[in-house]
């Protein structure tokens, strides 16, 4: 379905109690940050387990941390898009609302959401390989800190977070909207089973098709930024 003809009647039809978001790289496309599996395999110009992976971080902290370094530098020339500010109001509408990211930047923190579980981690957070302290970081991780910290970023391979959380609240919720994400990462792309064994009415929002497009009850095809605030003022009206 395009964006002219998305009205789907949510207020009307149904009187959703539990809503949950699933957000991929695209919901932070518009706002400039490149999405992954648009780029032939490549992030920024590196092989992908060269910069995210443990077995990249072993062979070569000094790449990981720069291009970390990088990524977290980015965050301040970017802003949240109508999208992400479209989702803190649906926060604010609703008596529960649980807000799934993959994504490792803070738009929505800065668009105002609350409840967010970052399932694979956070750019503004570096962890002690030693201890497993966790500390905010803004800025860059200095060369005397390459081994001894790394991006607090669940690499390939690696536990994602949350995922008690994350199966809690997608068995639970009667609506499941899943936004510019390709579908390509698991456990991330199996939570809509979860909510379908619940029978929540499922939603996906992307610019296109994907592989598990046809396990949703409704697709909507165009831009975060605009499909986004349109169907959050159906829920929310
Ligand atoms: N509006 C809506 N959807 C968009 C937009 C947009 N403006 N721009 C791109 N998309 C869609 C693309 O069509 C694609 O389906 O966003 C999706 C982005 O897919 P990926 O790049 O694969 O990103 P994502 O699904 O978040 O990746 C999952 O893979 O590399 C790992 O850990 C990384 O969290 C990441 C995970």
């Amino acid at each position: 379905m395009g964006i002219q003809n998305m009205n789907l009647d949510l207020k009307q039809k149904y009187n959703f109690k539990n809503i949950v978001v699933l957000t991929g790289a695209g919901i932070s496309a518009e706002s400039g940050i490149k999405t992954f599996r648009d780029q032939n395999g490549l992030w920024e110009g590196h092989n992908i387990t060269d910069v995210a992976s443990p077995f990249g971080f072993e062979k070569n902290p000094s790449l990981v941390h720069e291009f970390y370094n990088l990524r977290r530098e980015q965050l301040f020339e970017v802003s949240p898009n109508p999208a992400h500010l479209a989702l803190e109001k649906l926060e604010r509408n609703c008596d529960s609302f649980h807000l799934i990211t993959q994504n490792v930047d803070d738009l929505h923190e800065r668009a105002g959401s609350k409840k967010i579980y970052h399932m694979h981690g956070e750019l503004r957070k570096i962890k002690n390989i030693q201890t497993g302290e966790v500390k905010y970081f803004e800025e860059q991780v200095p060369p005397k800190d390459y081994i001894l910290w790394r991006p607090d970023i669940v690499w390939f391979g690696e536990q994602v977070k949350y995922m008690d959380e994350i199966i809690s609240c997608t068995s639970s919720c009667d609506l499941f909207i899943c936004i510019g994400t390709s579908n390509n990462v698991y456990p991330a792309a199996g939570l809509v089973h979860n909510a379908k064994k619940n029978s929540a009415v499922c939603i996906e929002l992307n610019l296109e098709e994907t592989q598990l497009s046809s396990l949703y009850d409704h697709n909507i095809y165009g831009a975060a930024s605009e499909v986004v605030p349109k169907i959050v003022a159906q829920l929310t009206v």
